[in-house]
């Protein structure tokens, strides 16, 4: 599923690029190119990185 349109990039890339780097809004959008146009997938793409936050904070118990 596609997270942001403008630049093509999925759900799938966001995950695989939080597993990899520590998560920033900043990050992906220097690397995947997320909301650098209409912004419509930047609240999603926040949810995404604040998942993996919990999850990642969970993990360390
Ligand atoms: S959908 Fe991501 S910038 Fe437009």
């Amino acid at each position: 599923m596609y997270v942001c349109v403008c630049s093509s990039v999925t759900e799938r890339q966001i995950k695989e690029n939080l597993n990899t780097k520590h998560g920033s809004l900043d990050n992906l959008r220097k690397e995947l190119g997320v909301g650098q146009e209409c912004g419509c997938c930047i609240s999603i793409t926040m949810e995404l990185i604040e998942q993996k936050q919990v999850e990642s904070s969970k993990s360390l118990g």
